[in-house]
């Protein structure tokens, strides 16, 4: 007699928060897994570029500005975006969805569409199949825009905080990538949400909050579980 073989793990779910220079994903997405972990909802907060122990290393290459700044063709930054992501679905996301553990993500490949691709003018076409070598059907399950004018998000950075791209990088090119995340958005409204970045980061956070419980009814039943006050005995 067989015995029954172990049902596999569910896979779980990939949430991506993405969004211009100083939208506020950062936090967001620390603040939305402690949301998920505390409703008991087993979670992994990944941050890119980074994350694994190489891909901090390409990220010193392309963010540290410690040494002035490098100038880079975008090839090769988005090669090198491309690599630290690769090396974090391999290692770390592939395997927490496998385990039917929820992914949040601050960026995720739409950060090299948006950057490189509308930002710096790669055409996107030559991307794709470069995103798809890189991360295969690794991909988010719902992808929320913190939307929000680079005026304003270019602000709120300290000068030691900001970027190569922050500092290095003209007005418009902030603009074409605003421009880009929303029409990524726009093109596929069942797997993107835009969120209104400019409010009080707790406004943002609810608005997260209620996007991904109604977008994911599955982690939207547990999180309203977990809002619920105890009943009385
Ligand atoms: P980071 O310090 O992580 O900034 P943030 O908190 O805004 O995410 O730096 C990431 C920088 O790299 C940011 O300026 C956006 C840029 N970037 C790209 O240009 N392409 C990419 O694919 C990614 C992931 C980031």
């Amino acid at each position: 007699m067989s015995a029954t073989p172990p049902a596999a793990a569910q896979r779980g779910l990939f949430i991506c928060l993405e969004g211009p220079d100083g939208c506020g994903k950062t936090s967001q997405a620390a603040r939305l897994a402690d949301a998920l972990a505390g409703a008991g909802i087993p979670v992994r907060l990944v941050r890119e570029p980074g994350g694994t122990a190489t891909g901090e290393r390409v990220r010193a290459i392309l963010l540290d500005r410690s040494a002035g700044s490098i100038a880079h063709d975008a090839r090769t930054d988005a090669l090198l975006f491309y690599a630290a992501r690769a090396q974090l679905v391999a290692e770390i996301i592939r395997p927490a969805l496998a385990r039917g553990e929820c992914v949040v993500a601050a960026r995720f490949a739409d950060s090299t569409l948006a950057y490189q691709g509308h930002g710096s003018g790669l055409p996107l076409d030559e991307l794709r199949p470069v995103e798809r070598f890189a991360i295969a059907e690794t991909r988010p399950d719902l992808t929320v825009v913190l939307d929000l004018p680079p005026e304003i998000g270019l602000g709120r950075k300290s000068a030691e905080e900001t970027t190569r791209f922050e500092a290095d990088f003209e007005f418009a090119f902030h603009q074409r990538v605003r421009a880009g995340y929303l029409a990524l958005a726009a093109a596929a409204p069942d797997r993107y949400a835009v969120v209104d970045a400019s409010q009080p980061a707790d406004e943002v956070f609810r608005a997260v909050l209620a996007t991904v419980a109604a977008r994911l009814p599955e982690l939207g039943a547990r999180l309203g579980a977990a809002a619920e006050p105890p009943s009385s005995p």
